[in-house]
Formats: C-alpha cells, sequence, structure tokens
C-alpha cells in the first residue's frame, strides 16, 4: 500500500472512481487505441489530514508542449486574478523598494500581467511550453522548467530572493509537493510571503464535485492538512481567504514561523473544519456514498432525455469532465458533442469517452434540446453569454450542487 506523501502515515481508501484517462488528454481517433488509463482512487491520511490520490500519472505526462489548459479563457477569471493581484501588492509589498514575485505554473500570464502592467519584477515558472510562451509572447518574464530546489537555487542567484511566491491552482497538482516547499524556503527572502490557492475539500464535500478529483489533483487541501505540511518545514498559516474560483476554494498566506502576525481566521476557519467532520474518515466514507448517488441521479436523467428523444451536448470540456464522464459513463450515447472554446480541443475526443469537441462557435447554429453543462463553475458568465439559447427553447443541465434544470 501507498504511504502518504506528506509523512509517509497510512493511507485510508474512502472512494474510487474507476479506470481514468489523463483529463487533459483531448485526443484523436488514431490515439484511442493506446490511451493511457489509471485507477482513480482517493485517500485520507488520519497524521497529515491530507486527502490525496494513490496512483498518479509521472508529471510529464500531464504538463507538456500540448497541454490544453489555458487560464485565460474565462473572463470572470481575468477578473479574478487582477484582484489577486491587487491583494499581494497591496497587503503584502506595499512598503517593500522594489519587490520581486514568482508564481509557479503561471500559465499564460493571466496572473502576472498584473504585475508587469505595475512595472513589479516578476517571474513565471511554467512546465507546459505552449502556455508559457503565450505570457513570454506577452512580453511575462517566464521560464519553462518544473519548480524545485535546484530551479530555486538558480532563480535566486540570477534576480535575487523573492518577496512573494504565488501560485494558483497549481500546488494541489505537485505530488512531490515537500520539494516544492522546499525550494519555497530556498526562493524567499526570511520576511516573504507564499500565498497560493487551489479548490477547498470543504466545498467539494458540501457539494459533492468529486469532478475535482482527477490526475492533475493529487490533493484536496484544507487548512489543517496545509497547516501540517508547512509545520514541517517551520512556517505556518498567517492567513484564509474563502474564494468562489472553481466552484469554492480557498487562498492560504502563508510565512516562517514567527515573522507575521496571525490573522483570528485561521483558528477559527480550522475549527470550523474539526466541527464540519473535514479530518473525519465517517465524512469521507459519507462523500463517497453521496458521489454514488449522484452519478445515479445524473445518468437516470440522461436516458430519460434521451429515451424521449431529446438532443443533448456537452458545454465546455473541463478537465473536470474528464472525471464525471468517465465515472458516470457518459459517452456519445447520450452526448452529440461537446462545444468548447479552446482551440487545441477543438475537433479532437474527450478523454476515455471519446465525444467529439466542436468549437463554440458552432454552438449557436446547432443548439441542442438540452446542453449539459461541464463548465458550472462559469454558470453566471455562461447563462449571460448564451441568453439566446435559453430563448429558444434551450436547457442547462447543472449538477452542482444539486442536479437541475435552467
Ligand atoms: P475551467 O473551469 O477552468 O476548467 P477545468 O476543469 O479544466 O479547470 O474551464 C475551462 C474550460 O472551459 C476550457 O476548455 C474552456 C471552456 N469554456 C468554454 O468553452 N466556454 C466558456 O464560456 C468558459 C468560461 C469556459
Amino acid at each position: 500500500m501507498k504511504k502518504c506523501l506528506i509523512c509517509d502515515g497510512e493511507l485510508i481508501k474512502f472512494a474510487e472512481f474507476g479506470p481514468m484517462p489523463i483529463a487533459n488528454g483531448f485526443l484523436k481517433e488514431e490515439d484511442f487505441e493506446n490511451e493511457y488509463f489509471f485507477d482513480l482512487e482517493v485517500a485520507y491520511c488520519e497524521k497529515s489530514k491530507m486527502v490525496q490520490l494513490i496512483n498518479q500519472p509521472k508529471p510529464s505526462q500531464m504538463f507538456h508542449e500540448n497541454y490544453a489548459f489555458f487560464s485565460g479563457t474565462s473572463k470572470n477569471m481575468g477578473k479574478h486574478f487582477e484582484l489577486f493581484a491587487d491583494y499581494v501588492i497591496d497587503t503584502h509589498l506595499k512598503n517593500i523598494a522594489s519587490p520581486f514575485v514568482c508564481e509557479i505554473g503561471s500559465n499564460d500570464g493571466i496572473l502576472l500581467k498584473n504585475f508587469k502592467k505595475k512595472g513589479i519584477k516578476h517571474l513565471g515558472v511554467e512546465p507546459s511550453s505552449n502556455v508559457a510562451n503565450v505570457a513570454k509572447q506577452a512580453g511575462i518574464n517566464t521560464i519553462v522548467e518544473f519548480f524545485d530546489p535546484e530551479c530555486a537555487k538558480k532563480i535566486v542567484k540570477e534576480h535575487g530572493e523573492a518577496d512573494a511566491f504565488l501560485a494558483a491552482n497549481v500546488m494541489c497538482h505537485i505530488g512531490s509537493i515537500k520539494s516544492v516547499v522546499e525550494a519555497i524556503k530556498i526562493l524567499i527572502k526570511d520576511d516573504g510571503v507564499v500565498i497560493f490557492e487551489d479548490p477547498y475539500l470543504g466545498e467539494v464535500l458540501k457539494n459533492t464535485t468529486y469532478d475535482q478529483i482527477y490526475d492533475e489533483h493529487v490533493f484536496l487541501f484544507s487548512i489543517s492538512s496545509i497547516q501540517f505540511l508547512f509545520n514541517q518545514f517551520d512556517m505556518e498559516i498567517i492567513d484564509v481567504f474563502p474564494q468562489k474560483t472553481h466552484g469554492g476554494s480557498m487562498r492560504y498566506v502563508i510565512a516562517n514561523k514567527g515573522m507575521k502576525k496571525i490573522s483570528k481566521k485561521v483558528g477559527e476557519f480550522t475549527n470550523i473544519e474539526i466541527e464540519e467532520g473535514l479530518t473525519d474518515i465517517d465524512k469521507l466514507h459519507n462523500f463517497n456514498d453521496n458521489c454514488i448517488r449522484h452519478k445515479e441521479d445524473l445518468m437516470s436523467l440522461l436516458k430519460k432525455l434521451k429515451s424521449d428523444g431529446k438532443t443533448i451536448a456537452g458545454y465546455a470540456a473541463t478537465s473536470k469532465s474528464t472525471t464525471v464522464m468517465n465515472y458516470c459513463g457518459i459517452n456519445s450515447n447520450h452526448l452529440d458533442c461537446i462545444y468548447d472554446t479552446t482551440p487545441l480541443k477543438q475537433n479532437k475526443y474527450s478523454p476515455g469517452t471519446h465525444v467529439l469537441i466542436k468549437p463554440h462557435s458552432e454552438f449557436k447554429n446547432n443548439y441542442p434540446d438540452y446542453a449539459l453543462l461541464f463548465g458550472y463553475n462559469h454558470l453566471n458568465e455562461i447563462l449571460e453569454k448564451e441568453k439566446d439559447f435559453i430563448a429558444k427553447g434551450g436547457k442547462w443541465i447543472v449538477y452542482v450542487p444539486k442536479l437541475h434544470i435552467i
């Protein structure tokens, strides 16, 4: 049995989602035969409090020159990252003469561009060259690398120590997270800050959003597990901020022990986690039961609509949709296609389930009776943009937090 990636403790398996392909592994027909699958199983460690995948594909299988996820696809996310940068600048950089911020998994530069705009020294560290090139073309300083202690030493040598280390939806992707924290210790000044945000375990349990569980999400963080991890490196959480992004995330602000004032919120939110059972294996078993129920409800709706002769298309070929489709068994018997705005995904097929991805521009000329909203985390933005679909009689199937039709 595999051990906890944080503390080598025993892992307790609480959910299985079956054979799963790479979530962003959109593929061509000729590649169906050699498609890679792994068993998507989730476990909990009672010592570190960390929820984690038992098996993970190699990082190079997920993050490479054809990485299909571009951060800049949602307008609202653009606004979110602008506010994120304002928070960092106003709260943590304002008294520093010439601050330096470093972001890992900086993707197409959606966050760092806000620092660039204000003339703040910045560096992005991004392992997928295609998305990094988009950032570089926009003049955002970026290196194509995985972040580890060697990389941190190189950055310090070339650019000096950082005042702030940033990451958004990245830390939970890294199985070797302890080497990242080691690298952070090398990278930041003694009084520097670490600020990152990721999908939050509390929201996943509350909303049964098991689609946050896929190859790239090695961990599902809580305040308790992040505190355990950073405590091992003599660091502590100094503030926390719940976020609406990705169906419910948490932003963690961390510093070397004793260097910064700790917000009252840290203790308050930790107590809420304990009260709500986030550090309790029974709650996780309960989550697994909710996932099974969710799958049954969604599939009986799709089957009923098909037997009534309705047409259904998927909307937004998100990474998350790979878990939902493969776990529930949604395929081209249910969906005619999936519409998506990302050129790299278009005219390819969904991982594992092989539904054709069509350009979003074709949606308006081919409205289905129902659209299954895989991008529910952008619900308001999408409803606003697709008013005409509803006006023409179309209906949305939304499965978070409860299965319903709009
Ligand atoms: P996101 O929720 O960021 O996905 P993930 O689960 O991968 O983190 O959504 C990104 C995907 O959704 C991307 O393939 C583009 C697609 N998308 C649309 O097709 N239309 C839209 O209006 C939005 C907001 C996203």
